[in-house]
């Protein structure tokens, strides 16, 4: 079997033109969103995510400032940046891009911003409701690759999705997303780990295998069911002297090897990559259709 690619920057395109609607309708309310976008330092991909949000934002209608910070910025000066946004009436939406400089506690940081402007949904209220199923913003890596399953036809309900890797932005939230008893959800979640006795034991039982440890090319064809979904959230960079750039990006899964097992896989670019950007933009939309009381 030759797997279906599931193309994250076409649901991505797709998503992006509801929101423009979404944004037009806003804008006949007088309310334009609006997200403030803090970086802090030099860390090219960091520049390089701040870049796509920038763009993304500007293709909808949605207004964007970035606040730049120099590397060395003592961590009360990002922390006023914050409180800046947070008092700005104007402002809808509030991303403050990791990793942040050692110097700076970003668990801190990250918990100063409103709960009410946490468009990335990091903030421990907005974490604790969602393991709690109560509405809330969601974080967008995860909620971008449920939607890539829902909308491509592989509604996760009585699945049993593996995931692999528990970091605070993808594995934990996913988790936590996919086993509520909600639509688009309703899943037996297993999260694997380092801490985990073999690994291949868990993955092999997947209808849904998400890829999310940040290891390069980790997941092998024998560790993948026949017909498995297979959803990719590596971003790896690996040297290839043919290219340009003098790298190429890879995901967490050994694409060619696996695309011949599954029923549907997920490249690295264009499989979650576009979604995450795209889910910012909508919690974005959404916050200021709250506060324009018209969602
Ligand atoms: N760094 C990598 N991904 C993200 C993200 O989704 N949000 C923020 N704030 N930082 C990130």
């Amino acid at each position: 079997m030759t797997a279906r690619i599931i193309s994250g920057t076409e649901i991505a395109a797709a998503i992006r033109s509801e929101l423009k609607l979404r944004v037009a309708r806003l804008k006949e309310h007088g309310k334009v969103p609006y997200l403030g976008v803090i970086l802090v330092g030099d860390d090219p991909a960091s520049i390089s995510y701040v870049k796509s949000k920038e763009k993304g934002a500007q293709e909808i209608g949605v207004h964007e400032v970035t606040i730049r910070l120099p590397a060395d910025t003592p961590e009360s000066r990002v922390i006023q940046s914050i409180d800046d946004l947070n008092n700005d009436a104007e402002v809808d939406g509030i991303l403050v891009q990791t990793p942040l400089p050692g110097h700076i506690d970003t668990e801190k940081v990250l918990y100063h911003i409103s709960p009410e402007k946490d468009v990335d949904g990091f903030h421990p209220v907005n974490l604790g409701k969602l393991l709690r199923g109560q509405p809330c913003f969601l974080p967008c890596t995860p909620h971008g690759i449920q939607q890539i399953l829902v909308r491509s036809g592989y509604d996760p309900a009585g699945k049993h999705v593996v995931i692999c890797g528990r970091s605070n932005l993808v594995g934990k939230p996913l988790a936590a997303i996919l086993f509520q008893k909600k639509k688009g959800a309703n899943a037996t979640v297993t999260v694997v780990h380092t801490g985990t006795s073999h690994i291949p034991n868990f993955t092999r039982q997947a209808d849904i295998l998400v890829a999310a440890m940040g290891s390069p090319l980790f997941v092998k064809a024998d560790m993948v069911k026949d017909g498995a979904v297979v959803i990719d959230v590596g971003v790896n960079r690996v040297e290839d002297k043919t290219r340009e750039k003098g790298y190429r990006l890879v995901g967490d899964v050994d694409f060619e090897a696996v695309k011949e097992k599954a029923a549907a896989i997920t490249p690295v670019p264009g499989g979650v990559g576009p979604m995450t950007v795209t889910m910012l933009l909508q919690n974005t939309v959404e916050s200021a259709e709250i506060k324009a009381g018209i969602k």
